[in-house]
C-alpha cells in the first residue's frame, strides 16, 4: 500500500553537507519527497517529540544532541514507505549498519546516527501531524 512516513536528517548529516545525498537515496528507491522544511528544534520540540523515550536513560543526551543544530524533517510517499526508509537508513546503531545504508555511510554513533525515520504506521501518522499541516504537505499523484 502506498503510506507516508517521517524522515528527519539529523544535526550530524546536516553539518557533514549531506541533506542532498541523503535526499537522492530516498528518490532513487522510489519514495518521493512530499514535504520538507529545515528547522532549528528547541528542548520543548524536540522533547516532545520524543516523549516515548522520556524514562530512557539516553533521553537527555539524545535532546542535546537534536537541539545541536538544524535538522530537515520530510515526509516521504511511497509503497511500503515505512519499511523502505527503515531498509535504506539501516540499523540505529551504525555498527550494526548494513552496508551501503545511509546509516553505515553517515553515521558516526548511535546518537549521532544521520537519520530518524518512523517506526510504524501510528508513528508515522503522529510524527508527521507533529512538524507538518496537512496544508504543507504536497502530493504529487
Ligand atoms: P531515533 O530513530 O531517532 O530514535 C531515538 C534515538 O535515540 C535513536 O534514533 C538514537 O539516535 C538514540 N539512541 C541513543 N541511545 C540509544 C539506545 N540505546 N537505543 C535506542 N536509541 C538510542
Amino acid at each position: 500500500a502506498v503510506e507516508r512516513t517521517l524522515s528527519i536528517i539529523k544535526p550530524d548529516a546536516v553539518g557533514k553537507n549531506a541533506i542532498g545525498e541523503i535526499m537522492a537515496r530516498f528518490e532513487k528507491a522510489g519514495l518521493q519527497i512530499v514535504a520538507a522544511k529545515m528547522l532549528q528544534l528547541d528542548d520543548a520540540k524536540a522533547g516532545g517529540f520524543y516523549a516515548e523515550h522520556k524514562e530512557r536513560p539516553f533521553y537527555k543526551d539524545l535532546v542535546g544532541f537534536m537541539t545541536s543544530g538544524p535538522v530537515v524533517v520530510q515526509v516521504l510517499e511511497g509503497e511500503n514507505a515505512i519499511l523502505k526508509n527503515r531498509e535504506l537508513m539501516g540499523a540505529t546503531n551504525p555498527k550494526e549498519a548494513d552496508a551501503g545504508t545511509i546509516r553505515a555511510d553517515f553515521a558516526s554513533s548511535i546518537d549521532a546516527n544521520a537519520v530518524h525515520g518512523s517506526d510504524s504506521a501510528e508513528s508515522a501518522a503522529r510524527e508527521i501531524a507533529y512538524f507538518f499541516e496537512t496544508s504543507e504537505i504536497c502530493p504529487r499523484g
